[in-house]
């Protein structure tokens, strides 16, 4: 079979957060597909990026006192951190503010107006006036026009999951300043994309599996509508040439940056990048990408390269959002993980596996159920692979000096293997990963029947089996030695350490080659166990992200909400103003809580006793889903000292205590310096 030459891509991760592991089922999926790929003797280059352009990133830069220059820049060292962390061996990890990718936005731009498919229109949107700036969808909130909810986002509704305009919202606010936002007109430029309908209605049948295109009918049917592919300033993106203060929309940029990425690669390894982007290119381009973003690979994407006159992506393959435990990732759960919390408890190679092992060709949503991942990865990885190594080499090793037998006695055993690799091959081609995993531990359960119907360890204890023991040990080494070469595009590291141990170099394409007659090294572990109390203490730490990032910047995370839970630093508006001397008017004191119990009858109020230096009062705070009693006895609190005394069911309640948040486990005690006075007035 001739070599094929390829190009695989993931989507570009934004560059205004974490990596977390909804985006590494696609770096886990499209990392399997080009080890594999490359195992089978194809050449294949892997890019990826990020996605450092858009209002989200300039807001989030802003929030921290920082150019977006220096968060990208941060954000890149730690989304690169993840990437190796989970052993993805991407060629290049670019970004998208780069010269290369301006070039190219800037170039294909050019070309689609030559070609007439650029065309400019006045439109109306909301406009920040405190901060000066058009206001994308995702940064106005206000009152459902539905259902009346309030803080709802400016294209849907989270409680009756109407949608409109932002501008249908009642008391629509800026998520950026507060501001009433206003209506203001402005010049937008726009992609002509009806124009490809008859192309792309082509394309996607070839680009994506059946089911999938005729999802898109829908889209087809409802007509293709002119995009708007430019953002007034201020915006961190690329200026549109020829216009002042205009710039491209992070979505015409980012796919661009696939071919910027591939560029900068190519231009340091002498690569001929054109031979892979020119039209009539005979070689393969893959995109990786969610369900989420479909529309912009599939349509947007394909009809910007047929216009400026380049290749489309040969396929594009499209997969589901994880869940954790049946439900969507959540933060206050503690299911909202990220790529590094997980890297701080549990192996990068036990996630792969699990992914690995539920991922097929379709878009289907894929659940990491935690109690199953301990379990599947226990009992396959180690009960029925590494087992099959480690009770079979210390004979090997202390009985045979490390050498194994002259040939495999079960032939039967070794054409099983042999007629499983090409089944093998090809789900992993057709990234039916699910179906190569069970073709592998079906291998494995067999492998592992062998070892137990011949029984080394009973054959060691008698003199004259010698020679049987050598055998039995030599064929489960072997059916080990196929295993880990199988599972390799999942499990690199484990690969590379059987490597060392069965001191060979193991071959996809020769993995059921018998390996006889030859000396092996000592057996050590190639991978442990997953511990459950790991497993908890990841969710533990996830359950503390979500506190850092309370804490953290007031700023909307997301431009578009995807399987998360909404962001839990969103704006909420600020009071009307006040003078000075309205602030005054509180008397604000520092108080010792000097005891704390919890009223048996209220279902949110702890009783608390405070000393005030001068006198001690009795407080019902509302605090009890979020503090212990026992835990903030002898804390220092800011108190509401003149505030009028209230009578309630359980008592007389003298003053307020202070705490920021927005209630349930999110209350957080004002704390004040440890030397201040008791009694002392808070200015
Ligand atoms: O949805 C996202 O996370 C985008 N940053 C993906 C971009 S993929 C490509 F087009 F750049
Ligand atoms: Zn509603």
């Amino acid at each position: 079979m001739s070599k094929r030459s390829m190009l695989v891509t993931s989507a570009l991760p934004y560059a205004n957060g974490p990596i977390h592991l909804g985006h590494m089922l696609e770096h886990i999926q499209s990392d399997i597909f080009v080890r594999f790929e490359r195992a089978m003797g194809n050449e294949v280059y892997y890019v990826c990026a990020d996605d450092c352009h858009g209002t989200p990133v300039m807001i989030k830069a802003q929030a921290q006192g920082k150019t977006p220059e220096q968060l990208i820049e941060e954000v890149g060292v730690s989304h690169r951190a993840d990437i190796k962390g989970f052993l993805i061996n991407y060629d290049n990890y670019y970004r998208t503010h780069s010269p290369e990718n301006q070039f190219f936005s800037q170039d294909i731009y050019l070309k689609l107006r030559e070609r007439g498919y650029i065309f400019t229109k006045t439109i109306s949107q909301l406009y920040d006036p405190v901060k000066n700036m058009f206001l994308p969808d995702r940064f106005v909130k206000g009152t459902c026009p539905r259902c009346g909810a309030k803080d709802q986002y400016g294209d849907n509704c989270e409680v009756c999951s109407a949608t409109y305009n932002p501008t249908d919202l009642k008391d629509a606010y800026s998520t950026v300043s507060g501001a009433k936002p206003v209506l203001k007109e402005s010049e937008h430029y726009f992609f002509d994309l009806p124009k490809f309908t008859e192309f792309l209605h082509d394309y996607v049948k070839q680009a994506l599996p059946p089911e999938m295109a005729n999802k898109l009918e829908e889209w087809f049917a409802q007509g293709l509508k002119p995009w708007d592919l430019s953002r007034d300033a201020p915006y961190f993106g690329f200026p549109i040439p020829d216009t002042k203060d205009k710039f491209f929309y992070v979505w015409l940029d980012a796919p661009i940056g696939y071919m910027a990425s591939f560029k900068n690669y190519c231009d340091k390894q002498g690569i001929d990048f054109d031979a892979f982007w020119k039209v009539d290119s005979d070689k393969e381009l893959y995109h990786f990408i969610g369900k989420d973003i479909l529309y912009f690979h599939s349509l947007f994407w394909p009809a910007t390269l047929k216009g400026s006159g380049y290749r489309q992506p040969s396929k594009i393959f499209v997969h589901g959002y994880v869940t954790v435990n049946g439900a969507k990732m959540s933060k206050s759960k503690g299911t909202f993980i990220q790529a590094s919390t997980y890297l701080k408890h549990l192996q990068p190679e036990c996630l792969r596996y699990y992914f690995a092992s539920k991922l097929n060709a379709q878009s289907v949503d894929l659940d990491l159920s935690l109690d199953d991942f301990v379990a599947k990865v226990n009992s396959d990885i180690v009960g029925k692979v590494v087992n099959l190594a480690s009770r079979s080499a210390g004979f090997i090793v202390k009985r045979f000096d490390g050498m194994l037998g002259d040939k495999l006695v079960d032939e039967a055993l070794a054409q099983k293997f042999t007629d499983t690799a090409p089944l093998i091959s090809q789900a992993y081609d057709e990234r039916n990963y699910a179906e190569a995993i069970r073709l592998i531990m079906m291998l494995a359960d067999e492998a592992n029947r062998f070892v137990d119907s011949h029984a080394p360890w009973v054959l060691a204890k008698d003199e004259s089996k010698h020679e049987e023991l050598q055998q039995v040990c030599t064929q489960a080494l072997n059916c080990f030695k196929a295993l880990i070469t199988f599972l390799s595009p999942v499990l690199p590291n484990v690969y590379a350490a059987s490597q060392e141990f069965l001191n060979d170099k193991l071959d996809f394409l020769s993995a059921t080659t018998p390996l006889t007659n030859h000396k092996i090294n000592k057996f050590k572990p190639l991978f442990a166990r997953i511990d459950p109390k790991d497993v908890e203490a990841m969710i533990e730490d996830s359950k503390q992200d979500l506190k850092a990032a309370t804490s953290a910047a007031p700023a909307p995370t997301t431009e578009n909400a995807k399987s998360a839970d909404s962001a839990p630093t969103d704006y909420i508006p600020l009071a009307p103003e006040i003078t000075i001397d309205d602030f005054v008017k509180l008397d604000l004191r520092v108080a010792q809580i000097i005891k704390a119990e919890a009223v048996p009858e209220a279902r949110k109020l702890l009783r608390l006793e405070l000393d005030l230096g001068f006198e001690k009062r009795q407080v019902f705070a509302g605090i009890k889903s979020a503090y212990k009693p026992e835990d903030i006895v002898g804390r220092k609190v800011i108190v509401v000292a003149n505030l009028k005394p209230r009578q309630m069911k359980f008592g007389l309640s003298q003053g307020m205590v202070m705490a920021a948040g927005e209630g349930g486990s999110d209350i957080f005690l004002l704390s004040v310096d440890d030397k201040a006075p008791l009694g002392s007035k808070v200015h």
